[in-house]
């Protein structure tokens, strides 16, 4: 197949990205890149939040599993995760936490080659089960997991409380109900 003019770079030459363990000089790179994608918008219910203290405490606590993709010396994709033990069960899970593709290079395998690596990874630490979450109307990323082996989906139901009233109440209390 020839490139197109919607498709300047097909999948078969996507070998020109190269995926490595994430190092400090990153950090701002990758948080940018975040910043675009996991916007209050994009994730309004995400019970984490994509800030600079998310990227640092995941690479400061398991750099082997924050891997980068790399085309032309610029970050254009990154995975980030951790693993899991709990008490009582002999199994360590890997939690893939945060992924993400620069739009301009979106369905041309990244996120495959990416998981590919973290899995590889995952399984020279012994991990014995992936977990992954997202929001419900993710589909790009439902539609990705499915084809990279999850499977099994598990419903949550995620509610929220509006803290509004109470902190006016409070204000006025502190105020001395001025
Ligand atoms: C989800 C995301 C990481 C996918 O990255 P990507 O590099 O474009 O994914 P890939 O090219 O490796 O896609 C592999 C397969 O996943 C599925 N997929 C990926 N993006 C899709 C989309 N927008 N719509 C439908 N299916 C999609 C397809 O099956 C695709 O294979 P195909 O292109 O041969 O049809 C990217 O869209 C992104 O960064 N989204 C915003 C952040 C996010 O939601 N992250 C996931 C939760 S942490």
């Amino acid at each position: 197949m020839t490139a197109s003019a919607e498709d300047p770079e097909p999948k078969s030459r996507r070998s020109s990205i190269k995926i490595r363990e994430m190092e400090i000089d990153d950090i701002a790179q990758v948080f940018h890149l975040g910043e675009k994608l996991f916007t209050a918008e994009s994730a309004p219910n995400t019970y984490r939040t994509w800030d600079e203290y998310e990227v640092i405490e995941l690479f400061y606590g398991d750099v082997e599993f924050c891997l980068v993709a790399v085309k032309d010396e610029k970050i254009v994709g990154f995975i980030l995760g951790t693993t899991i033990t709990k008490t009582h069960s002999a199994w360590k899970y890997g939690h893939l936490v945060w992924l993400a593709v620069d739009p301009a290079l979106q369905r041309k395998g990244v996120a495959e080659k990416l998981f590919r690596r973290f899995k590889d990874v995952m399984l020279k630490h012994d991990v014995r089960m992936l977990v992954v979450d997202t929001d419900a109307e993710n589909l790009p990323a439902l539609r990705l997991f499915r084809r990279l082996g999850f499977g099994n989906p598990k419903q949550h139901i995620y509610l929220t409380m509006n803290m509004a009233g109470e902190r006016q109440l409070m204000k006025k209390k502190t105020n001395g109900g001025n």
